[in-house]
């Protein structure tokens, strides 16, 4: 328990104080954090911080988490679980540079703490809403035996017990209106986390959870992602038409197997490699910054199914200070030395000895097991459970043309046809609505984590749909 927390008793009488003890150590629930290093000023927002054991005993898988109150209506705003991409990368990703209401001031590093400044565009002005860094390994969360859980389905079975005992926790939630959230790898088993909780609920597992729906940005959804990075990257102008018609006539529009005597098609993708050697796929309209992490990520998901990802070190992809100012990965830098800073850590209460060093993402030895979330979204529409699927248009790596493809496979028939949303009377992307209470959008000119590139119309676009508006 932190030292704010028990300062704030202080006041009260004497049973009330006996009574929240109790309550405190014979459940887990987390702690305030009233300030942070780097922001100044008490943070103008609810933070807590904790964490959940899923084991049998205390050192094994504890799940940690940061937990932002609605800065609107707590009580009646919904609650939002957020699982970042990777597969591994920490929630706070999600939390620090896309929705959440804090950010990094991009400012050279010294050597002294990076800074902390408040995002307006924040999605807890909305919805109160739960950072985890799951799977075990990635972010705080630590486990005896990190190796031993980490997979799709494990991920699934974690998110759902987590949210399940944090809801116990705190069970002032539990009748909230909940949804969760999650993008680009996360894709992958976000879906299935979402019927595994409407499974639950239907053989009564307790707490029961108000599932309303989920949202996914830029989803990897069939793990065949790439083979519409090459009609994307011809419609962008990256690659020239014969170039293009060479492609689909060589390779037969199979761009991730390419067999390796079909010498026609790797000629092909190699001049394609070398056209696009210089973009950053994550946002084409961004600078391009060497960063071997990314290209790991972007590999592993192409990877075979039956294997593991063997980068072996937690620290795969040193952040050396060489990095551009104006690269978004300055941004990362600065928050690997934030959370590795021993103040930090105590304002978060991170357990000491459980973490020897945070990084951003921690992406070795996972199986991936799940091929496809396809099923889970039809199976979750027959539910009647709402759902956002947006994309930021300028993103090559999950591009728009591959979620419309698997959206149009759902065979769901059109409510509202596509149309542009609009924020201050400017097109800020496009949207369609269809049975089954989904809705599809573009962020327009935005990357792989729309909200980061464009807070205003991220905001927009998520305060709309959450209240049950139009775009
Ligand atoms: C480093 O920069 C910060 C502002 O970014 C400044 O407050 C601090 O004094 C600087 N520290 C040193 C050692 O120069
Ligand atoms: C950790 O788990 C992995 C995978 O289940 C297993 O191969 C390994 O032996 C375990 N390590 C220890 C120290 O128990
Ligand atoms: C979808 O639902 C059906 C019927 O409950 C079930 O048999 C199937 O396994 C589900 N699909 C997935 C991918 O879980
Ligand atoms: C969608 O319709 C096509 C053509 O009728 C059909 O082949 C396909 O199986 C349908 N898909 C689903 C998911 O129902």
């Amino acid at each position: 328990m932190s030292r704010m927390s028990i300062m704030s008793f202080n006041s009260y009488p004497i049973f009330v104080i006996v009574f929240a003890f109790f309550v405190r150590i014979s459940s887990q629930v987390g702690s305030k954090v009233e300030v942070l290093p780097g922001f100044e000023g008490p943070l103008p927002f609810e933070l807590e911080t904790g964490y959940v054991g899923l084991g049998e005993t205390d050192d094994d898988m504890q799940v940690f988490y940061y937990f932002i109150k609605s800065e609107n209506d707590p009580a009646k705003d919904p609650l939002m679980l957020w699982l970042t991409g990777g597969p591994g990368c920490s929630s706070f990703s999600g939390l620090a540079f896309q929705i959440g209401p804090l950010a990094f001031k991009i400012e050279e590093y010294n050597g002294s703490l990076p800074n902390l400044i408040l995002r307006p565009q924040s999605w807890t002005k909305a919805s109160s809403i739960i950072f985890v860094d799951l799977p075990l390994g990635s972010g705080f969360s630590y486990a005896k035996n990190v190796t031993a859980h980490r997979s799709d389905w494990k991920l699934v079975h974690h998110t759902h017990q987590f949210l399940r005992k944090w809801l116990i926790d705190h069970p002032e939630f539990i009748s909230n209106a909940f949804y969760m959230g999650a993008d680009s790898y996360s894709g992958i088993p976000a879906p299935a986390i979402v019927q595994e909780i409407s499974k639950g609920n239907e053989i009564g597992l307790q707490p029961i959870i108000n599932l309303q729906g989920y949202l996914l940005g830029n989803p990897v959804t069939t793990r065949k992602e790439k083979n519409e990075q090459i009609p994307f990257a011809h419609g962008m102008g990256l690659i020239s038409d014969e170039l293009y018609a060479s492609l689909k006539k060589n390779c037969k529009e199979e761009y991730i197997t390419v067999d390796s005597r079909n010498e026609l098609c790797l000629r092909d993708m190699k001049s394609y490699d070398e056209c696009l050697s210089g973009i950053n796929t994550f946002f084409i309209l961004d600078r391009y910054c060497k960063d071997n992490s990314r290209k790991i990520n972007e590999d592993t998901w192409r990877r075979s199914l039956t294997q593991k990802s063997k980068s072996s070190s937690l620290n795969s992809h040193p952040i050396t200070v060489d990095i551009d100012i104006r690269c978004q990965i300055y941004g990362f830098f600065l928050a690997t030395q934030w959370a590795n800073d021993k103040s930090v850590r105590k304002s978060l209460h991170i357990r000491e000895g459980t973490k020897d060093k945070w990084s951003r993402c921690y992406t070795s030895d996972f199986e991936y097991e799940i091929s496809n979330s396809f099923e889970f979204h039809l199976n979750l529409s027959v539910k009647g459970y709402r759902s956002l699927i947006y994309s930021g248009d300028h993103d090559a790596v999950v591009p728009f043309i591959s979620t419309q493809a698997w959206i149009r496979a759902l065979n769901y028939s059109i409510v509202e046809d596509w149309r542009p949303w609009l924020l201050e009377d400017q097109v800020a992307g496009y949207t369609r609505t269809y049975s089954n209470q989904m809705t599809f959008a573009t962020v327009k000119g935005s990357g792989h984590t729309a909200p980061e590139y464009k807070p205003d119309e991220g905001y927009a676009m998520f305060t709309r749909w959450i209240a049950n508006k139009p775009l």
